[in-house]
């Protein structure tokens, strides 16, 4: 009973919230584009096309680009590639080498010669006009004269092929995936598959894939497909394996065979044959072919299932209509501003559009994990918690805390089911770990913000102690062969016994110091409830970054920096820049961003680092400083966005650097170094995010700045900024509702002054939470985000140092 009346209520509340339709403001190709025209290299590597708020099937193109040593098909989309096929998943935002891009269909309108069914460089199409791209719906025009439109379910999508006159083919061709074009170690490869095919034109089978960047294990994917029309003809073809796969039979080095036909079924047999089917439609009324397709981790009579509930109607607009329904009500309705023509439109752009690239990953498999039998929900494509973590999973505790509680529950299930919780995970396999053991943060953000329904707490602890103790098994990755980069914490063998991870002995030894600490931190929080006999050791072990403080080197006059410390104990100074990281990758002495980055990244210790710093005017200097063009000394590429400041808004290590201006009660530095980041590189464009968005982190590091409040990680504490929009409902906790205003008194008086709202006029004056003067700039969780609450900004265009209160707290302070 209960059960009904909160499902009513919460239909009711639901229906109110979805009058406005906020997909109109998406714009689904934000970051498919880099700095190079036309290229998706360096960009956001983002996926474009159909699909639902974190649904299993992402629906979109799989492409090719002409220039291999800049193509970047992660998305599967790129700006101007040749389409090799439309495929029923994808990941968003990723950078290393590409995942999934499976279970395709391509319409052709011939097979006769030089066409091979084996052969995608003999079928791939140019696009030859603009593609149109909205929530749950894209369209492409192929040079052959097809046009395609498309549209995603949960597990299912559909696609519409309209057919010039002619031929009107559709291939199926089970061994594609999404490759690197240069291939290597961690490239994706087929092993197998089979296909069947019904009198009607039903075709099921599967496909099992191995590899990728995670370096995962082969998984199988289910797949059921139909035609509204059923086809004239069909056959299925095999051929033989030539793709280059280790440990795997593949027909080696004579080129690409020809696919030899068959009839209702083939199977990949022991030597892996590459299978699928083409289907031929003879009959020239028929213009319009479209065709659904489930898909299923778990068998292809779920996949049919899928395909027939979800998408009941081969009309396209019914299933674009149920996604825009599902955008809005689960996910844009989640924070209203006023959308009037005096609002800011590129402002709306970017809010829902953030909040669609966020919404994206990671994928709710609930029912279908082939792994283990357990009534817990299930998660993949966490890619990679090490990003998100930072702020993308706090916003998710706010407005989306019924998934987030899930997530977490699943997280843990992982660690029962398979040893570890990821830190990476896609295609049901850990992978990879680029410093820390990462989930334990988010565990911890939940947890001290008081997120309970059914998780265990008590194995969530467990879960993270695992991190904090057991040394993984070694995996032998070519990208580190040192120790793990599965899961875990691959240098606990230094972290325990020396308290830091030493350059010697290990790799990426300065970021792996900083993220073990944090990671540490993270669970002094949660022993704090769960075991607190522990609290005191993982707070001692949380301050084992000062190990590595090197208090005596100096750079571009700034003094005390991490620094790479040897296993006897003594610091390695030796042509030491902390501006410099090598290649910030696997085996260099910090990944991603350079040490003199990592230097700012003590969350749970603001205080200490102010003092080792040299003090707060020390501190604020050496902030100004790194926000300075051309300070980087590091060579960025391409990727670097343009961005010449240490600083670096595109590495999510940063991402809380610009608000540390808090920690000296000078939030309106955070305020103009945060917007001016914003105003930068964030843009209503193809190119409008600075570098790879993964999984959504970028952007949602955005809507916080568009909230004006900056999450602490792995505290209850929110550091205070600049609102973009006079007035925001956000749906906080499920049902409750923090109203952050702004006003900006005397600009509405004076229109002759040409201020307006929010482009010069951010500069905080005054503030009240809940009613009440606030002379801090940070609040707690519990201020406004569990009833609710308001936040009201008086703002104006002079720089006011207005708070006097308390600095926000360094809890791990030691
Ligand atoms: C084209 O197909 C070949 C053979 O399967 C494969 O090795 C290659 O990666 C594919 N290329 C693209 C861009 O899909
Ligand atoms: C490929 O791109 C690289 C990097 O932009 C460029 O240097 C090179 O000339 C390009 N090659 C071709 C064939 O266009
Ligand atoms: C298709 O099946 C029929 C009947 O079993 C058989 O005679 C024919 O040879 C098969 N064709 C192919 C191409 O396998
Ligand atoms: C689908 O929706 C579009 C836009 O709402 C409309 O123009 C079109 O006629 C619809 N098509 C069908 C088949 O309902
Ligand atoms: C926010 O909610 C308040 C109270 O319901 C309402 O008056 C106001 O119009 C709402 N603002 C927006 C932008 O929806
Ligand atoms: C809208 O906001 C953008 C920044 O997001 C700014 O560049 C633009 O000038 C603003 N437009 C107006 C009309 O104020
Ligand atoms: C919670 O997890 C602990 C530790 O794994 C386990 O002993 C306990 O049975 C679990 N509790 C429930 C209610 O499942
Ligand atoms: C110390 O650092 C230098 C410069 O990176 C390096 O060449 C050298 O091998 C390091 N020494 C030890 C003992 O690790
Ligand atoms: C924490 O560190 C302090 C100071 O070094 C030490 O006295 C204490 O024993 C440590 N506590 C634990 C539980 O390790
Ligand atoms: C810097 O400090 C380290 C450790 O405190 C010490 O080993 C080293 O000799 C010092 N270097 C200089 C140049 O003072
Ligand atoms: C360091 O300080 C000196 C003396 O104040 C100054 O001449 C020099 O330009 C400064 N260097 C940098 C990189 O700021
Ligand atoms: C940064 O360097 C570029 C290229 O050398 C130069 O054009 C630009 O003016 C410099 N900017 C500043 C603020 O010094």
């Amino acid at each position: 009973m209960l059960r009904l009346r909160n499902f009513l209520i919460l239909t009711l509340f639901h229906y109110a919230n979805a009058q406005v339709d906020y997909t109109k403001f998406v714009n689904p190709l934000i970051g498919s584009e880099g700095p190079i025209p036309g290229y998706a290299f360096g960009g956001g590597d983002i996926f474009v096309g159909a699909a639902v708020p974190f649904g299993v099937a992402k629906v979109g193109i799989d492409t090719y680009e002409d220039n291999i040593t800049i193509a970047t098909l992660n998305g599967g989309y790129t700006p101007e590639g040749k389409v090799t096929a439309i495929s029923m998943m994808h990941e968003s935002g990723t950078g290393g080498y590409p995942k999934y891009g499976i279970i395709p269909q391509m319409p052709l309108t011939t097979v006769a010669p030089p066409v091979n069914l084996l052969d995608n460089q003999t079928y791939w199409q140019a696009r030859v006009s603009y593609d149109v791209a909205r929530v749950g719906y894209f369209k492409m025009q192929l040079e052959s004269g097809v046009t395609v439109e498309l549209s995603g379910a949960r597990h299912s999508g559909i696609m519409q092929y309209s057919f010039p006159s002619g031929e009107k083919h559709v291939l199926v061709d089970v061994s594609h995936y999404l490759p690197s074009e240069t291939g290597g170690y961690s490239n994706q490869y087929y092993i197998g598959g089979e296909i069947h095919l019904q009198a009607d034109g039903t075709y099921t089978g599967y496909g099992t894939y191995g590899g990728g960047w995670n370096e995962g294990a082969p998984m199988t994917v289910y797949f059921c497909g139909d035609f509204e029309t059923p086809p004239d003809q069909m056959q299925t073809f095999h051929g033989r394996n030539a793709d280059p796969v280790p440990r795997y039979h593949t027909f080696s080095d004579a080129g690409i065979p020809q696919a030899i036909l068959g009839n209702m079924s083939e199977y990949a047999g022991p030597l892996n044959d590459r299978v699928g089917a083409l289907f031929t439609w003879t009959n020239p009324s028929t213009t319009h072919i479209r065709s659904r397709v489930g898909i299923s981790f778990i068998s292809s009579d779920k996949a049919c299932n899928f395909k027939n509930t979800e998408i009941p109607s081969y009309n396209l607009n019914t299933t674009v209509t149920a996604a825009v329904e599902e955008w809005n009500q689960d996910v844009f309705s989640k924070i209203q501003v006023s959308t009037d023509s005096s609002v800011n439109q590129t402002n709306l752009a970017l809010l829902y559009s953030s909040l669609y690239f966020m919404h994206l990953m990671p994928s709710d498999r609930t029912g279908e994990n082939p792994l283990w039998q357990s009534a817990e929900p299930y998660w993949d494509d966490f890619y990679t918690l090490w990003d998100i973590f930072r702020n993308t999973v706090s916003l998710y505790h706010l407005i989306q805390p019924a998934y987030y509680e899930t997530m977490i529950r699943s997280l843990i299930d992982i660690w029962r089911f398979e040893g570890f919780m990821p830190d990476g995970r896609s295609g049901n396999y850990n992978g990879l770990v680029q410093g820390g053991s990462n989930a334990d943060n988010v565990l911890a953000d939940a947890y001290v913000k008081g997120l309970r329904g059914a998780i265990n707490w008590t194995a969530g602890y467990e879960a993270m102690k695992k991190d904090a103790e057991v040394q993984p098994y070694n995996t032998y990755s070519y990208d580190d062969p040192t120790a793990t980069v599965k899961e875990g914490r691959g240098a606990l063998y230094d972290w325990i016994p020396l308290g830091y991870v030493s350059a010697d002995r290990s790799t990426r030894a300065v970021s792996r110091t900083v993220e073990y600490a944090l990671n540490d931190f993270a669970l002094s929080q949660v022993a704090r409830g769960e075991a607190p006999g522990d609290v005191q050791k993982y707070l001692n072990r949380s301050a084992n970054w000062q190990n590595i403080w090197a208090h005596n080197v100096t750079s571009l006059n700034f003094t005390g920096f991490l620094a790479p410390r040897l296993a006897d104990g003594t610091f390695n100074l030796s042509d030491y820049n902390p501006a410099l990281c090598g290649g910030c990758e696997w085996q260099a002495i910090s990944y991603e961003a350079t040490p003199f980055e990592y230097s700012f990244v003590v969350p749970h210790d603001a205080q200490t680092l102010i003092q080792f710093m040299g003090g707060p005017i020390a501190f604020e200097s050496r902030l100004d400083y790194i926000m300075l063009p051309n300070t980087s000394q590091q060579n960025l590429g391409a990727n670097g966005a343009d961005i010449t400041t240490i600083m670096n808004i595109g590495n999510e290590p940063d991402f809380a650097t610009p608000y540390l201006y808090n920690y000296l009660n000078k939030q309106l530095k955070s305020v103009e170094q945060s917007r001016a980041l914003a105003n930068q590189y964030f843009h209503v464009a193809n190119y409008g995010v600075p570098g790879n968005s993964d999984a959504g982190a970028l952007n949602s590091w955005l809507i916080w700045q568009m909230m004006g409040i900056y999450p602490v990680v792995t505290q209850t504490v929110y550091l205070v900024g600049s609102p973009w929009f006079e007035d925001m409902n956000i749906t906080v906790n499920g049902d409750q509702t923090l109203r952050i205003t702004a006003s900006m008194p005397g600009a509405s008086n004076d229109s002759s002054t040409g201020a307006s709202f929010g482009q010069e006029n951010f500069y905080v004056q005054s503030l009240k939470i809940n009613g009440a003067d606030w002379n801090r700039n940070w609040f707690d969780h519990e201020d406004v985000m569990v009833k609710g609450g308001t936040i009201e900004f008086e703002l104006g265009p002079q720089m006011k140092l207005w708070e006097s209160g308390q600095i926000p707290p360094s809890p791990g302070h030691l």
